[in-house]
């Protein structure tokens, strides 16, 4: 396990959403002051109930980001990047706006293990080269680039979070379920890798705290399943019917092209850096014990989230 780094006098996190809201929580209990960013009304009152201080700001508006209350913080980016092109401006913009009089002094960036592309089910880990299969893809891989360059011109330390499929409370596939929405046959389904969002949060404060500057770490239970066997258990734990069947070539014509580009995409994540590294203990190290935790309520304003995002 690495050292940790003294702790953060002050953390701001910007897209402070579901899992910033989990992660500022867990600073706040630390007795660390937090605040958070987003755009809208719903989003700012949330961090309000959590504690977390609100910042207004959009970061496809520059002019919004001047004077961020960020000097010597612990900056986690949580935002995903624009729906569309290759680059991650709202990441760019954000960066111009840390000026040499206001520069955070460690950045955590959330990224996804989309990043390394199709492997046909074979193992990856974070030496294998990135190839992205998608320009959603290339958008993290853009964003993972810029901060290690941004972090080597100018002193501030980063560490990268390739994370797989998040899932939690609130956060289930039921809607999708509940449409009947088919899936492929699990034998044609691809190798998926999850990580349920509590101890998604708990590695964002490890990576914090002992994540060596510049580097990057997998992030999943290290409990790989096949996509159409998790919708199944997901069904089962709500009680509802498992997905009809359809074989892959009329699932590429049916499914929605999101769902369509993640079947085409199988990997299986190695998190042995993360758990050496890291010194992160899972509490959820498989699907069936984090969905035993999905039982507790969903917070109120937290939006289901499609969990293949
Ligand atoms: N779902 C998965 O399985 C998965 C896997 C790997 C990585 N991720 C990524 O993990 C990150 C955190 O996920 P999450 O569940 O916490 O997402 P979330 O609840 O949607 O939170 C992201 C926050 O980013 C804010 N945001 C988006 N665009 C913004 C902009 N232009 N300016 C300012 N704020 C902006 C949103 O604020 P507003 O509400 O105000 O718009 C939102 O609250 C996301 O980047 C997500 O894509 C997800």
């Amino acid at each position: 396990m690495n050292p940790p780094v003294k702790d953060p006098a002050h953390v701001f996190i910007v897209g402070c959403g579901d899992v910033g809201r989990r992660v500022g929580r867990l600073w706040r209990e630390a007795g660390i002051p937090v605040t958070g960013l987003a755009r809208s009304e719903a989003t700012l009152d949330a961090m309000t109930s959590h504690g977390i201080t609100p910042r207004a700001a959009d970061l496809d508006a520059p002019q919004t980001l001047r004077d961020l209350p960020v000097k010597g913080a612990l900056l986690y980016h949580f935002a995903p990047p624009p729906p569309r092109g290759q680059s991650d401006t709202r990441l760019a913009n954000l960066l111009e706006a840390l000026t040499a009089e206001n520069r955070p002094r460690r950045i955590v960036l959330l990224s996804t293990s989309g990043v390394y592309g199709d492997h046909k089910g074979a193992r990856v880990d974070e030496t294998t080269p990135p190839s992205p299969g998608t320009d959603r893809g290339r958008r993290r891989l853009d964003a993972e680039q810029r901060l290690l360059r941004y972090g080597k011109a100018h002193g501030v330390e980063t560490v990268i979070l390739r994370v797989g499929g998040i899932y939690g409370p609130g956060r289930l596939p039921e809607a999708r379920l509940r449409q009947r929405v088919p899936m492929v046959p699990p034998e044609q389904a691809p190798v998926t890798n999850r990580i349920h969002v509590d101890d998604l949060a708990r590695i964002g404060v490890a990576a914090a705290r002992r994540g060596r500057n510049g580097e990057i770490y997998n992030v999943c239970d290290g409990t790989a399943g096949n996509m159409t066997d998790y919708f199944d258990a997901v069904a089962d734990f709500l009680g509802l019917p498992r997905p009809p069947r359809i074989d892959r070539a009329e699932a590429e014509r049916t499914l929605s092209p999101g769902m369509v580009s993640y079947l085409r995409e199988s990997r299986r994540l190695d998190n042995r850096k993360m758990r050496e590294e890291l010194g992160v203990e899972l509490r959820y190290p498989d699907l069936a014990s984090g969905l035993r935790a999905c039982r507790v309520p969903a917070e109120g304003i937290i939006p289901p989230v499609d969990p293949d995002r």
